[in-house]
């Protein structure tokens, strides 16, 4: 049996969140509780301010979590948790990217149900959680359309990521304006995120008709929009198709899962403190060349999706594939940045952790070539050798 699930309302337009009011009361929320990091809450962007003047114009409550920078942690849903209980709150809202609405996934439901544990959270039949609606500002994770949430676990630094259907927003709500003030780099290691997510999902073994739908869709539009954002980003109509795009490459994976890139990104991200679509991007490549033989013609349906010639034999429209994101990681400056983070040599010592931390969380069977241990290691491996190799050429520039 195939399933598609979504959020029950997904609206999209410039400016839309002038409407945000309206979607509140829609969602019978009257105690709003707003999740927006410390960045988007300050000068120059303000964001909260702005906020708070569209949600005045409907006499609603509200209280803002803006405590936290950077990506989730069970620490900032504990605090967010006891800030929503000390409010009374009785309506999440995300505005922000990934991080935010990841915590919100969880303060919708922590705040409601205190009692679950985060290991039960996959297993139960349905959740009890507040109304929680998404307002994404990168594109982006897909959050706002996806059952899962990425929390790390304060303690062990190890990144947690339950999912439940019922985790996905009752409402995404993309407004393209948002995202104009996104720095070029965090604007392309969030459209890799997106594009890897839409890559992962139509080459995963549970892909379905209508996960394929969303996912090639997805992959046409960013793979055209991205370099326009990349070099322009205030140009609002490919930051339009960027959003969008990304909403449907959340719909596609989590539908039908991401794969190895994100299992080993995860560990990868965690041990090096990368930036989720970094950590994402730099792994992209390597995990391609490992899959493409298990599927050639779905990564040559890739590279025509990403405006390749269809004429070309499936064999070198597959090789294609990898090439077109090898170039966009060089357009990008996906490999300068990654040596910002990754030092090659501590990249080789954690190799045998990373391995067992990758091999632990999902991703892995659902690859068309289930990856081994050795597999996981040999991409690190490759990885860690491109950055000496970019290290070396940079130093001798
Ligand atoms: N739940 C899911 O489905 C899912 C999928 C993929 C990734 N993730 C998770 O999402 C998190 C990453 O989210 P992300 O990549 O969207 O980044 P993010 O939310 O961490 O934001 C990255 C940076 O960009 C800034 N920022 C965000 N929007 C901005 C804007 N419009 N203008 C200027 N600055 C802006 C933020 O302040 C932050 O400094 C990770 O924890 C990752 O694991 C979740
Ligand atoms: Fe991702």
């Amino acid at each position: 049996m195939s399933v598609l699930n979504l959020p029950r309302h997904i609206y999209i337009e410039s400016g839309i969140i002038n409407k945000l009011g309206e979607f509140v009361k829609a969602h019978k929320g009257n105690r709003v509780f707003i999740i927006m990091d410390s960045f988007l809450a300050s000068s120059p962007i303000d964001l909260d301010k702005r906020v708070e003047g569209i949600l005045a114009k409907e006499n609603l409550n509200i209280s803002f979590f803006s405590d936290y920078a950077g990506e989730p942690t069970t620490d900032h849903v504990k605090a967010a948790v006891e800030r929503l209980n000390s409010f009374n709150g009785d309506c999440v809202i995300a505005i922000g990217g990934g991080s935010a609405i990841d915590i919100a996934k969880a303060v919708s439901l922590f705040g409601k149900d205190p009692e679950i544990k985060w290991d039960e959270i996959r297993s139960r039949p349905c959740l009890n959680r507040f109304p929680l609606l998404a307002v994404p500002t990168t594109a982006g994770t897909g959050s706002e359309a996806t059952s899962i949430m990425v929390i790390t676990e304060t303690e062990t630094s190890f990144k947690m990521n339950p999912s439940h259907p019922d985790l996905i927003p009752d409402a995404a709500i993309l407004d393209p304006e948002l995202t104009v003030s996104l720095p070029s780099h965090f604007t392309a290691y969030t459209g890799m995120d997106a594009l890897t997510h839409a890559m992962e999902a139509y080459v995963s073994n549970r892909a379905t008709p209508m996960t394929d739908f969303f996912a090639l869709e997805a992959i046409r539009i960013v793979g055209r929009a991205l370099p326009k954002v990349y070099q322009n980003g205030s140009d609002v109509e490919s930051r339009k198709d960027m959003i969008l795009g990304s909403c449907y490459a959340g719909i596609a994976f989590t539908n039908a899962s991401t794969n190895l890139v994100h299992a080993a990104g995860r560990p990868l991200g965690a041990r090096f403190h990368i930036p989720h679509g970094l950590s994402i991007a730099l792994l992209l490549p390597f995990v391609m060349k490992f899959g493409l033989e298990s599927a050639k013609e779905r990564y040559a349906d890739v590279s025509i999706a990403l405006g390749e010639d269809p004429s070309l034999n499936k064999d070198e429209l597959a090789k294609r594939s990898i090439e077109i994101i090898e170039e966009f990681n060089n357009q990008f400056r996906i490999w300068e940045d990654g040596k910002k983070f990754i030092n090659p040599e501590q990249l080789m010592e954690a190799i045998p952790t990373l391995v067992t931390d990758a091999l632990s969380g999902n991703g892995i069977l659902t690859n068309r070539k289930v990856p081994k241990d050795h597999d996981i290691a040999v991409i690190f491996n490759l990885l860690a050798e491109r950055l000496s190799v970019s290290s070396l050429n940079h130093s001798l520039q």
